[in-house]
């Protein structure tokens, strides 16, 4: 199991995306209800951004409800809503000089977990350390979908002409345009796809999947992913001989 030691302080990932996945089976394999599961997932957010935070990580987004999510039991999803409100540990937020952020269709959550959400932001908005964004009610499509229609109507108003519509332009009309795209998405509990998560933010991110289900998922499994991260060779389609 790798150490501190073996992660490369150099070279760390400036953005790391993960989709937090298997706190469901995780609860199974206890024997316990799902909202166990996630009680568990939610005490590993706060030691994972704590970790990140240590280590030099600028953005860590976490994809926590999907826009998909909304279609699970109503009280698979209520139980999700209030751990929104009583989970949160804006103490650690501090301590750990942490700005935390929210991107998604927030006006489809219910008013009070708005209102400890933004509460939150409002809080920690002069940390200066690491930027912890939560997904809520988020996903590529809804995202991309909606780029698409601001643009179209900025061409309408004339305020932007077609021909400068480029990747950039798209970047800057997407929720995640105050960051730079993931250097590395992680996927836990054992599923190999992005379930709608960032996909035009990680046309060039590298992809790090594991078994071990999200309450499972401490430090030493998120060492062996940056240290999986630090031996690649991000080519961006040049050659070896010209990115080494
Ligand atoms: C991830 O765990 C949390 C959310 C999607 C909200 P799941 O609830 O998807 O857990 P599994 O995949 O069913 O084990
Ligand atoms: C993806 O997990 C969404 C989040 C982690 C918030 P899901 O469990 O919803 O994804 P699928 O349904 O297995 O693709
Ligand atoms: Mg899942």
């Amino acid at each position: 199991m790798p150490n501190k030691e073996q992660i490369d302080l150099n070279h760390i990932p400036q953005h790391v995306a993960i989709i937090m996945d298997g706190n469901g089976r995780w609860a199974k394999q206890h024997g316990r209800e799902r909202s166990y599961g996630h009680q568990a997932g939610a005490e590993t957010v706060h030691i994972i951004a704590e970790e990140a935070a240590r280590i030099g990580i600028k953005y860590l987004t976490l994809y926590t409800f999907s826009t998909e999510n909304w279609s699970r039991p109503t009280d698979e999803v209520a139980t999700l809503m209030s751990l929104l409100i009583d989970s949160i540990e804006e103490e650690i937020f501090m301590k750990n000089n942490i700005s935390f952020h929210i991107i998604g269709d927030i006006n489809k959550l219910p008013e009070d977990v708005q209102k400890r959400l933004y509460d939150c932001v409002k809080h920690t908005s002069s940390n200066t350390g690491m930027c912890l964004v939560l997904a809520l009610s988020y996903s590529s499509r809804w995202e991309i979908t909606n780029a698409v229609r601001n643009i179209a109507l900025q061409v309408q108003r004339g305020e932007i002409s077609s021909e400068k519509i480029d990747s950039d332009c798209v970047s800057a009309h997407l929720v995640t345009s105050f960051m730079p795209d993931p250097d590395l998405l992680i996927r836990t509990g054992g599923e190999v796809r992005l379930s709608n998560y960032l996909l035009w933010q990680c046309a060039y991110s590298e992809l790090y999947f594991c078994e071990t289900f999200w309450p499972d998922f401490k430090e030493d499994e998120f060492q062996k992913a940056i240290c999986d991260y630090q031996k690649r060779e991000r080519r961006f389609g040049k050659t070896s001989e010209q990115v080494s």
